[in-house]
């Protein structure tokens, strides 16, 4: 079991790097450096009030070499969350997200391996590519790397250069792929957020192609608590794919919450397909629950989401800043 006494947390003012922090500063006794370079997705209130003694933020880029050389010698491991993360946005402007998602991975993995510090990269499915609706097969461990999208190519790179970096300079690094988290503080440009605001705002949600596109929804609390079990307990070297049998029609999704607000079930908007969008994505978890023993806590989606659209009612305050200007980006690309 490795116990780190101290990690950094990169991209830890995020969405799903902020409820890992939160996971940590609960349930262990590890202190965090958060770094992250606070772009149109990080925010530091979401990481507000967590206690001085236990995290510390630190202001900055992944790709930054001089500031990686401080950092990263002063800890025991990293979780690496940075990202450019929205499929959408890596189809209008890929630059960002070979900057940070390859650039910046590659910088960490120099470091860690000039200061023999241990990495953990977090990953998605969407390297995998897509599945048809029918085959009734889904990713593991050993499906071959197909990514479709700007964003799920450069989050593959990024995977490859942690293979290569553990193989070539036995760098302790292990990789989880994750399928589609939901939960409180994700950024109102993603699917499900988009359309909670959008009918807090009195909008028509919006869906996108025929609306049968299928992703695997985990709770963003279950991905903290298997990324802290892989950190610990993961073999150096291995890919652990997270997932909670969570598979939904994004037309169901939509319906589930319209149905929450009270709503007939066709008040939405059918708009344009994002091009090469993937069809399916489905996680076989088998090797995360029997290797490590971790199971997932949110098993009731309808629960969950429940739970997540009380949260954007009562934060208002939280997503009101941003989201004329996310709207905004949609209209141009006709979505
Ligand atoms: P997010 O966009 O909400 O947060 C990304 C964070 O990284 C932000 O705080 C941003 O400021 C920071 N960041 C971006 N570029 C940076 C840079 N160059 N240097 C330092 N910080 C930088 O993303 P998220 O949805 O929380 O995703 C986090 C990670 O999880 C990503 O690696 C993503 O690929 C992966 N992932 C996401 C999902 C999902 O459903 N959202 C699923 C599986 C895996
Ligand atoms: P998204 O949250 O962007 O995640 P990802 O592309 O990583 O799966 O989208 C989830 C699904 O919802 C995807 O199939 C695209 C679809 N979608 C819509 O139908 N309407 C929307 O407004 C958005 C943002 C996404």
């Amino acid at each position: 079991m490795f116990e780190p006494g101290r990690i950094i947390v990169t991209g830890g003012a995020g969405f799903i790097g902020s409820n890992f922090v939160r996971w940590v500063v609960e349930n262990t006794d590890t202190h965090v450096t958060v770094l992250d370079k606070l772009t149109y997705a990080g925010n530091l209130e979401n990481i507000a009030g967590l206690p001085e003694e236990r995290v510390t933020f630190a202001l900055g880029d992944v790709c930054d070499e001089g500031l990686l050389e401080k950092l990263v010698p002063e800890v025991d491991a990293v979780v690496h969350f940075a990202a450019e993360s929205h499929n959408d946005n890596s189809i209008a402007d890929s630059q960002p997200f070979l900057r940070t998602n390859v650039g910046g991975t590659y910088q960490l993995l120099e470091t860690c391996r000039r200061h023999g510090r241990r990495l953990h990269h977090v990953s998605t499915d969407e390297v995998y590519g897509d599945l048809a609706l029918d085959d009734p097969t889904r990713f593991t461990e050993e499906t071959p790397y197909r990514p479709s999208s700007p964003y799920s190519s450069t989050k593959a790179a990024s995977d490859m250069l942690v293979r290569a970096w553990v193989r070539t300079y036995g760098v302790c690094a292990t990789i989880s792929n994750c399928s589609n988290n939901y939960g409180p503080y994700q950024h109102v440009e993603k699917f499900i957020p988009r359309q909670i605001t959008n009918l807090i705002d009195g909008a028509r949600p919006k869906l996108y192609g025929d609306g049968l596109n299928v992703r695997d929804w985990i709770h963003t609390e279950d991905h903290s608590s298997a990324v802290w079990a892989i950190l610990t307990g993961g073999r150096p070297g291995e890919t652990y794919l997270v997932g909670a049998d969570g598979e939904r029609s994004n037309i169901s999704v939509l319906r589930e919450i319209l149905k929450a607000f009270g709503m007939a079930e066709e008040v939405f908007d059918w708009v344009r397909d994002r091009p090469g969008h993937d069809r399916r994505y489905a996680i076989d978890p088998t090797k995360l629950r029997t290797e490590l023993g971790w199971v997932p806590r949110h098993t009731n989606f309808a629960e969950g989401l429940a739970a997540t659209i009380q949260w954007y009612r009562d934060n208002e305050a939280w997503w009101r800043p941003v989201k004329k200007a996310t709207e905004a980006k949609y209209a141009e690309q006709g979505r």
